[in-house]
């Protein structure tokens, strides 16, 4: 080697090494910009050759110097570096960014990998080096081809000199051509053009790309109609997935997608280990988003939920069944303490009448025929007249006897008034006593479910004895399962110990439309299968995922999604005159009085009997005994 080549070697190792040296520089100071954390892993990285003159340079020494100086120049801003592929462990995700050279032949085989395991996805950050555009154009369009899509963070930095120009590239669907906007440039110190930091907020032109919405009809077809006018006719059908649908259409519109939908006759269960419904029409790409569902764990493998658009549950609803039905309201008015009370009080007023009246009998001698005869049955008599606030034609004749009769008089008729201004309240009021599922299950009210697809399923959601119990008295083993139209089962709320199970919004409409004011006070609902509120579902790893989140979020935000509730949706009934109206007592409400008459009646007739019995028992005792006695004389 003659020593002008060694110059010539020296100048160009120089130039060389400046060149790593900037581009270590740049890596570094495109980490700082970012302001996240993060964790670089390098891959496909040849810098062991210059292919600044084409000369090659390969000592290994070289390489792995220039690695080193870049690990090391990373640690100073505490970055973390590693050349290994394999995500270790999920929860470091967000850190990560990705960095590759596409002047060196294996990155080839890296974005293969990448694209494979879906490496560009969001979280995932990409950083990817090139001198040439044109030399490297097949790696290019292998980007280009693959699914870089509007949640893919990634950077093509151009080598020109000795500054880097940047872009970044997406694509707004798999059939979308490839946008590429300016990202910055790096002339020995950092530009970032970015007009927003925030990647979704950039990447809100989807330039009329198409996003699919799987709409769920459950009531009538005419939905297939009405819901793309957005006409508001028939809201008696569907309107929940109309009011999605109209909340949807405006989200796609301010990221400038293409609103497009399919129907989808069933919200999504697995049958025989298969998704069906708007589910599976999520699951298997046809759409993007789906109406609001209720969260239901299985669905977590293959949906992610985002925002809540339109309340919805599924509930019992019923209305809580007359005070009279699970109390005797005959006993409530007071404590037990207070009947206890009015016993010992009673009794202490009997035995006081009965010792007055004896002494009265003594000191008048001449018993008239209104006087207590000084018998404890005379003086209970009397005391029963007045607790039953009735007349009783016997009296003390004196004042002792009298002032007793007084006082039990003046007693009681505080306590009559209590009780029967308590009585009146009572007969009328609905019972709070069905809150809960259990007591549900217990009560003696039919249980029964609207005849739509959901309630073939959700019933079969959980296999507590509970909610099996439940089931198995809508769904009887032997019988025909209590299913109902929403008219039909509306109505049997109305007339009481019914309880209908169903999405509560059209429940509602319908109780608004049938029931009058005084009906609506005690309307009560048991939630079956205690979820949470429903949510919107994007298919897992949808690019769409978070675009439609936040603009989900914005149409909450902005009052839009309230307006829409208000247009479509009917909440919970409540009247407004509580107590108001005329409710008359049936024979139900008498029961205990009715069951304490048929006791007494039965306990009277039994008395005559025996009675009967020990008269004509005593006869022939005393006629035995006569003749016995005849016999004896003879
Ligand atoms: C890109 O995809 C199209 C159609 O899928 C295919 O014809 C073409 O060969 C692909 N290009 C590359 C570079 O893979
Ligand atoms: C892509 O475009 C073609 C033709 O325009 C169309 O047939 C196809 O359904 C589109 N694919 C998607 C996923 O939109
Ligand atoms: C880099 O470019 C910026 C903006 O054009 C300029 O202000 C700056 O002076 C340049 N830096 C160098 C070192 O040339
Ligand atoms: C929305 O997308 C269309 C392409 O469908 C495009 O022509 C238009 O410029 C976009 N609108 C905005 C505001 O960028
Ligand atoms: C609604 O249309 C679907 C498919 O077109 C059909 O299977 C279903 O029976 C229809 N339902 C009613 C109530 O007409
Ligand atoms: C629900 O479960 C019952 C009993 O296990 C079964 O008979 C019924 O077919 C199931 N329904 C559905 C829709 O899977």
């Amino acid at each position: 080697m003659n020593i002008f080549t060694f110059i010539f070697l020296l100048l160009i190792h120089k130039s060389v090494y400046a060149k790593d040296a900037n581009t270590i520089n740049f890596i570094k100071l495109f980490i700082q910009n970012d302001q996240k954390p993060t964790h670089l892993i390098y891959g496909g990285l040849c810098w062991k050759k210059s292919n600044y003159l084409g000369v090659h340079y390969n000592t290994g020494l070289r390489m792995n110097d220039i690695i080193n100086k870049l690990v090391v120049e990373l640690s100073t801003i505490g970055v973390r570096t590693s050349a290994s592929f394999k995500p270790k462990s999920k929860y470091q995700d967000h850190a990560i960014l990705y960095l590759t050279d596409l002047d060196c032949a294996q990155s080839k085989a890296i974005i293969s990998y990448a694209l494979s395991k879906e490496l560009f996805q969001f979280t995932y950050r990409w950083l990817v080096l090139v001198t040439s555009k044109q030399l490297q154009q097949s790696k290019i369009s292998l980007l280009m081809n693959g699914s870089v899509l509007v949640d893919s963070d990634l950077v093509l930095a151009e080598r020109v000199g000795n500054h880097f120009k940047m872009v970044e590239m997406h694509r707004p669907g798999l059939n979308g051509s490839m946008i590429t906007t300016p990202r910055g440039f790096y002339n020995g110190s950092f530009v970032d053009v970015r007009p927003h930091r925030e990647l979704y907020r950039r990447r809100r032109n989807m330039m009329g790309h198409p996003i699919t919405m799987s709409n769920v009809i459950q009531d009538s077809n005419s939905t297939r109609e009405h819901l793309p006018k957005e006409d508001r006719l028939e809201l008696q059908y569907d309107s929940i997935t109309k009011a999605c649908w109209s909340a949807a259409k405006i989200g796609f519109e301010m990221i400038n997608a293409t609103a497009k939908y399919i129907f989808s006759y069933r919200y999504g269960y697995k049958v025989d280990g298969q998704w069906s419904g708007m589910i599976a029409d999520l699951y298997s790409n046809k759409a993007d988003v789906g109406t609001n569902c209720v969260i239901f764990r299985d669905r977590f493998d293959v949906v992610t939920y985002t925002d809540l658009v339109a309340p919805m549950r599924m509930l019992f609803i019923f209305r809580q069944p007359p005070l009279a039905y699970v109390a005797n309201v005959f006993y409530l008015p007071f404590s037990t303490r207070v009947w206890v009370t009015i016993a010992v009080c009673t009794a202490i007023a009997t035995v006081t009448l009965y010792l007055a009246s004896k002494v009265e009998l003594v000191l008048t001698k001449a018993s008239t025929q209104q006087q207590l005869d000084g018998g404890i049955c005379d003086a209970l008599l009397l005391t029963m007249s007045a607790v039953t606030q009735q007349g009783c034609y016997l009296e003390p004749r004196r004042a002792p006897g009298r002032m007793m009769v007084f006082v039990l008089f003046t007693a009681l008729m505080a306590l009559y008034a209590a009780y029967s201004a308590n009585i009146v309240v009572l007969l009328q009021a609905p019972s709070d006593s069905i809150r809960s599922l259990p007591q549900l299950a217990n009560a003696k009210i039919t249980l029964a479910a609207n005849d739509v697809d959901y309630n073939h399923f959700v019933f079969n959601q959980s296999k507590e004895p509970l909610h099996t119990s439940i089931r198995d008295r809508v769904f009887p083993e032997n019988g025909k399962a209590r299913l109902y139209s929403l008219a039909d089962g509306v109505e049997r709320i109305r007339k009481g110990l019914f309880a209908l199970h169903s999405v509560a919004e059209p429940v509602y409409r319908q109780i608004e439309a049938t029931f009058l004011e005084s009906e609506k006070c005690d309307i009560a609902t048991v939630d079956y299968l205690v979820t949470f509120d429903s949510f919107t579902p994007v298919r897992k790893g949808s690019p769409y995922l978070e675009l439609i989140r936040v603009v989900h979020k914005q149409i909450r935000e902005s009052g839009i999604q309230s307006a829409i509730r208000k247009r479509f949706l009917v909440s919970k009934p409540h009247c407004t005159t509580k107590m108001s109206s005329f409710s008359s007592v049936g024979l139900m409400d008498m029961r205990p009085v009715l069951i304490l008459m048929l006791y007494g009646v039965a306990v009277s007739v039994t008395i005559v009997i025996g009675e009967i019995a020990v008269y004509k028992l005593m006869n022939r005792y005393k006629r035995s005994s006569k003749v016995q006695l005849i016999k004896v004389m003879k």
